[in-house]
């Protein structure tokens, strides 16, 4: 077994560490407290072509594996979590689905312009009555031959006043249940299109969270993706890949307030010497270093899975799973080793402890990953 980086999986790790560390940092605490966009970041981050790493280079992509992938989701993560899923989204969930689902037409005018960061991209699968329980799309998409319309709300979606581009599931025909559901690509300014207030959230407050409004809003029929009736497979596929940038987002996020925590420890002194000094202080380090190191282990087998052409929706799963689990626990211990400094923002762990929550809600929830893992065990 070769658990050994490329090159090549290095060098961009090694860029993305730069990156976060020389353009994330900087204002991280400034965009947390005022929930403001990194819209100069994200632009870079186009530059560097982290936004459509996994895309063929025909489209405009990096052609780069998943394991590179989840490298700088997790190097991005360990300071900024808002501008990494911002990252998660756009390549996992829209440029993935469109270059595995889309058609030619749809990849020349959308997904060449995602990749390269030139456009943004949102995915809008969440409703008030349908979060978990994704089969029960209220939104509508009516078919009227060359058009959809397309009716109803969205809610909590990520990069939901910035995109450009939105993918939308909706419901064509109810009576085929989740076999009548749709996903089309909408643009944002088209009639009756609406962004609906941001979200003030408890953690990635520099990430853009929307509900959506559709009103009547004309969805051309090539704007579709995949067959009539395909919507609910490709939303789970899709989501399936998505489910590992988030465990990276997790894993990162976990990675980076243990860091801090090994580092005050060094500095900081009580009863006469460096905390790390006190075995209560070294084997809460100790912990927090064994489960992310399983947590990077399960994220890589995941990557690993999807690079090599297996089946990765429980690898994913249980990647999402622990290293969630892992990101709430090892935050909450990065916060307890700083003391009260570990209350003050300037430290940056409160925020990473914030911030951790929602790797355990989005992109289903750790309730939905047991019921994903176990369908996978028991199938057969
Ligand atoms: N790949 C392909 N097909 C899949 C699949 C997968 N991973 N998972 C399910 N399907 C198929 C099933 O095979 C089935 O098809 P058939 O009828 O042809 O056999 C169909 O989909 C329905 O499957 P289920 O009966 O298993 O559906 P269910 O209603 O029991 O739901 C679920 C399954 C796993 C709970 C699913 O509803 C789910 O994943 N829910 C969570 C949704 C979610 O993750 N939302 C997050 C929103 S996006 C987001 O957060 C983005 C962001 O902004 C960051």
């Amino acid at each position: 077994m070769d658990f050994s980086l490329s090159e090549e999986q290095l060098m961009i790790r090694d860029a993305a560490r730069d990156f976060a560390r020389t353009e994330l940092l900087p204002g991280v605490i400034e965009r947390d407290n005022h929930q403001k966009f990194p819209t100069e970041q994200v632009k870079k981050m186009g530059e560097l072509g982290f936004l459509g790493m996994m895309v063929d280079p025909k489209y405009g992509g990096g052609g780069m594996d998943t394991v590179s992938y989840v490298l700088v989701m997790e190097e991005l993560s360990k300071i900024d979590a808002s501008c990494s899923v911002i990252v998660s989204v756009n390549n996992s969930l829209v440029c993935y689905g469109l270059q595995a689902y889309g058609s030619e037409d749809q990849k020349q005018k959308y997904l060449t312009k995602l990749a390269t960061g030139e456009k943004l991209g949102a995915f809008c699968l969440s409703e008030p009555e349908a979060g978990s329980d994704a089969t029960s799309q209220k939104t509508t998409a009516i078919d009227k031959g060359d058009h959809y319309i397309l009716n109803g709300t969205k809610n909590w979606i990520t990069n939901g006043g910035t995109a450009d581009y939105y993918l939308v599931i909706a419901q064509t025909d109810k009576e085929k249940k989740h076999k009548g559901i749709n996903a089309f690509i909408v643009e944002k300014g088209w009639e009756g299109f609406e962004i609906g207030p941001k979200e003030d959230k408890l953690g990635i407050r520099g990430s853009d969270t929307h509900s959506l409004i559709f009103n009547d809003v004309k969805v051309p029929k090539e704007n579709r993706i995949g067959e009539d009736g395909f919507g609910f497979k490709f939303a789970m596929k899709t989501l399936s890949g998505g489910r590992i940038g988030i465990a990276a987002q997790a894993l990162g996020i976990a990675a980076g307030a243990y860091d801090l925590a090994r580092e005050y420890s060094k500095v900081r002194k009580a009863f006469g010497t460096e905390i790390c000094n006190h075995q209560a202080i070294a084997f809460k380090l100790a912990d927090m270093h064994t489960s992310i190191e399983a947590a990077r282990h399960l994220v890589m087998k995941a990557a690993w899975d999807k690079d090599n052409g297996n089946n990765y929706d429980m690898s994913g799963a249980m990647a999402k799973l622990y290293a969630s689990q892992v990101a709430m626990d090892v935050t909450v211990e990065a916060v307890q080793v700083h003391g009260g400094n570990g209350y003050v923002k300037e430290y940056h762990v409160e925020r990473l402890m914030r911030d951790a929550k929602i790797t355990q809600i989005y992109e289903g929830t750790s309730e939905i990953q047991k019921i994903v893992i176990s369908r996978g065990l028991l199938r057969d």
